[in-house]
């Protein structure tokens, strides 16, 4: 086998067909709203990227910060001979794992996982220069369906779930998320979760809502994905990007607002979509953590929390966890 290589873990078209489903129900709902996972065509996931590096996007320093300060800690407290990551991206800050858990001598595969072809092929030409001998086996996959990695990795096994992505997940999906991921887990394995944490609402809708625009043009790039998908004809500056926290749920909420009355044609679906003026779209929740909701989580899905680090300033956790 060679050193890199990259398969589809779902039926071919299941991807269009969870698309089809995903807008057709969640644009007839009232209020209206779409998942998450369809920002991230091979234009969101550059401008993901590029969210990570804005001033106001502390989470991913933050996590930076604390995988930093603790990877030989992970590394030691694992001894993981498959490193497993869900939601990967560019698996930037993952290198630090890497190299830790490599001059420990353990690892000797890395499967990230991601709903992105093009961010995993990204990653995988990135890797495979950079650890010569490390096998990285790419799996695309939607993790809310199937986590990606088969009971023939070598064990223990750490699974990574990095960058705050399960509060993208709303509380019954991450529920449903962690359950499942824990009957995936065998005595021995790990559970490694970045959450981002509660704090002053002006720091975290900052975040979401950057000066440079970033955000806004991540946001509605899934306008962009829906019409070039879906044959849908959303004007390009019809709608406006709007970050606001929920202080009751604790979560920051990603809408689209119409900026005048639309009507929209979505062509492959037969579907027209009235959006009165000022109508908002709900595209992603990003929920914020606290450490006993995260403890609860776990316990909740069979996991025992058993490290938890944080950066100095208190932003971000990092836990590691294991089955029960
Ligand atoms: N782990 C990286 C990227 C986080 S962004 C970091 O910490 O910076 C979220 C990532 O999860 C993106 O790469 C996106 O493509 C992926 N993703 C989102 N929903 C997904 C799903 N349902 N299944 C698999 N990957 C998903
Ligand atoms: N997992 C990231 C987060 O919740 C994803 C993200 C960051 C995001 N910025 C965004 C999603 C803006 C939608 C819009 O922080």
């Amino acid at each position: 086998m060679s050193q890199f290589d990259l398969s589809r873990l779902l039926p071919a078209d299941y991807f269009s067909h969870a698309l089809r489903h995903d807008v057709r129900h969640g644009l007839t709902a009232s209020p209206k709203w779409l998942p998450p996972k369809w920002f991230y065509d091979a234009r969101g996931s550059e401008l993901f990227e590029e969210i990570t590096r804005l001033p106001e996007y502390y989470p991913t320093r933050a996590e930076r910060e604390i995988l930093t300060a603790r990877a030989g800690e992970i590394a030691a407290l694992t001894k993981a001979r498959t490193l497993v990551e869900l939601g990967s991206g560019s698996s930037e800050k993952t290198r630090l794992l890497l190299d830790a858990l490599r001059s420990l001598g353990t690892l000797g595969e890395y499967v990230p996982v991601d709903v992105s072809e093009s961010a995993l092929e990204g990653a995988g030409k990135a890797l495979t220069t950079e650890y010569p001998d490390l096998a990285v086996r790419a799996v695309v996959s939607d993790f809310t369906q199937g986590l990606g990695f088969s009971a023939d990795s070598p064990a223990p096994r750490l699974v990574a779930f990095l960058g705050g992505t399960l509060g993208n997940l709303l509380p019954a999906e991450r529920a449903e998320f962690l359950s499942s991921l824990r009957a995936g887990l065998a005595p021995g394995d790990a559970l490694l979760l970045g959450t981002d944490l509660v704090k002053d609402p002006a720091v975290l809708v900052a975040a979401y809502d950057d000066a440079a625009g970033v955000t806004a043009e991540f946001n509605k790039n899934v306008l962009q994905v829906l019409n070039r998908e879906l044959r849908a004809d959303f004007p390009a500056d019809g709608f406006e990007h709007h970050a606001l926290w929920d202080a009751e749920q604790e979560w920051i909420e990603m809408r689209l607002r119409a900026v005048a009355a639309t009507t929209v044609r979505i062509q492959e679906l037969g579907l027209t979509v009235e959006f009165a003026a000022g109508e908002e779209l709900r595209t992603e929740v990003s929920a914020k953590f606290r450490r006993e909701r995260v403890a609860e989580e776990l316990a909740a899905a069979g996991l025992r929390l058993t490290q938890w680090w944080t950066d100095r300033e208190g932003r971000f956790g990092l836990s590691l966890a294991e089955p029960v």
